[in-house]
């Protein structure tokens, strides 16, 4: 088995495509299990659809743990005026058939990381309140974790006010608490995934025909609330594929070490990061910031490594 993984996530779409992505990428790595956070929709809706994508994918073996309801200090955002009122519009997925396995999520995460044979990787798709827990409440994980690599904050505009991505806005005190943690980290701020958007060109990999791939291909040609994407590119931005993309292909990203460093303040910039890519205040890095994506190349790869989903699927499930 490759590297063992704990997908921490808030399902959302660019959630849901990473997390297929993960699944379908087994055993070059190994999905020890998913943790869910509030953050595109409430902790009970992202736990559902955690489930239901993991159904979607013949997974119902995999692990669901229900994570935090709400940030540490500030009162829940969600998103569904982008992701829909379920979280994953554009998606047709059943109800799920089975139920979160019950103990928290930071339980999970603390036990799964303590008594792996193996470090662990964290791949942290939303707020990142279900990892600042796990750090405080048992802070000799840190020395477990091998990577944990984040989706979240810009290093130029933000995308949910105009300082600061989403997933540090919702909850700037968990990101203030992971980035001082000296983990190992490799963060994915909008800078970067806003060079991966599907754009039509970029779906031509997908096979429309096949179930779990057609459930892709609709959830990214969905109208889009509110017109195009920010900065007016033909298409929804995964954000989150790029963390699983990254572990799977490492050379099609490129960055550099820096220090980031959260707001926490209330006011216009809380939530945002500060990424010193010049190195200008001197302070030892806490993070690897990527910076380049080859886009093209890395949906190609998405779309040959999901199809081996549809291809582990049962012969009923393949009819169309
Ligand atoms: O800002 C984008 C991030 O916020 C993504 O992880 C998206 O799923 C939402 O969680
Ligand atoms: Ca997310």
């Amino acid at each position: 088995m490759g590297r063992r993984i704990i997908i921490d996530t808030d399902p959302g779409q660019d959630d849901a495509l990473a997390i297929l992505l993960a699944l379908a990428a087994e055993p070059g790595v190994e999905v020890a299990g998913i943790t869910t956070v509030a953050g595109n929709v409430g902790v009970a809706q992202t736990t559902i659809n955690a489930l239901r994508v993991c159904q979607l994918a013949g997974r119902d073996d995999v692990a669901v743990h229900a994570g935090c309801a709400a940030p540490l200090m500030r009162p829940l955002h969600t998103a569904e005026f982008i992701c829909g009122a379920d979280g994953l519009a554009g998606m047709a997925l059943p109800a799920p058939r089975r139920a979160a396995n019950p103990g928290h999520a930071v339980s999970f995460l603390v036990d799964t990381i303590m008594t792996s044979a193996e470090t662990v990787t964290l791949c942290a798709l939303g707020p990142l309140t279900n990892i600042a827990m796990a750090l405080r409440m048992e802070p000799a994980i840190a020395d477990r974790i091998d990577r944990l690599v984040i989706m979240g904050g810009a290093r130029d505009l933000g995308n949910i006010t105009a300082a600061a991505e989403f997933n540090t806005f919702v909850d700037p005190h968990a990101a203030a608490i992971v980035f001082d943690a000296g983990l190992p980290i490799t963060l994915f701020p909008l800078s970067a995934t806003y060079q991966a958007v599907a754009t039509p060109d970029r779906l031509t990999g997908f096979d429309a025909k096949a179930p779990i791939q057609a459930q892709i291909l609709s959830m990214l040609r969905r109208e889009r609330p509110g017109g195009a994407s920010l900065g007016g590119a033909d298409g929804h931005p995964m954000h989150d594929p790029c963390v699983i993309a990254w572990l799977l292909w490492p050379d099609l990203f490129e960055g550099r070490d820096c220090r980031v460093d959260v707001e926490v303040t209330e006011g216009p910039t809380v939530g945002r990061t500060t990424i010193d890519w010049w190195g200008r205040s001197g302070a030892p890095a806490n993070a690897h910031v990527v910076d380049r994506i080859d886009a093209d190349a890395m949906f190609a790869r998405m779309a040959e490594a999901v199809r081996a989903l549809d291809l582990a699927q049962p012969p009923t499930k393949k009819a169309l």
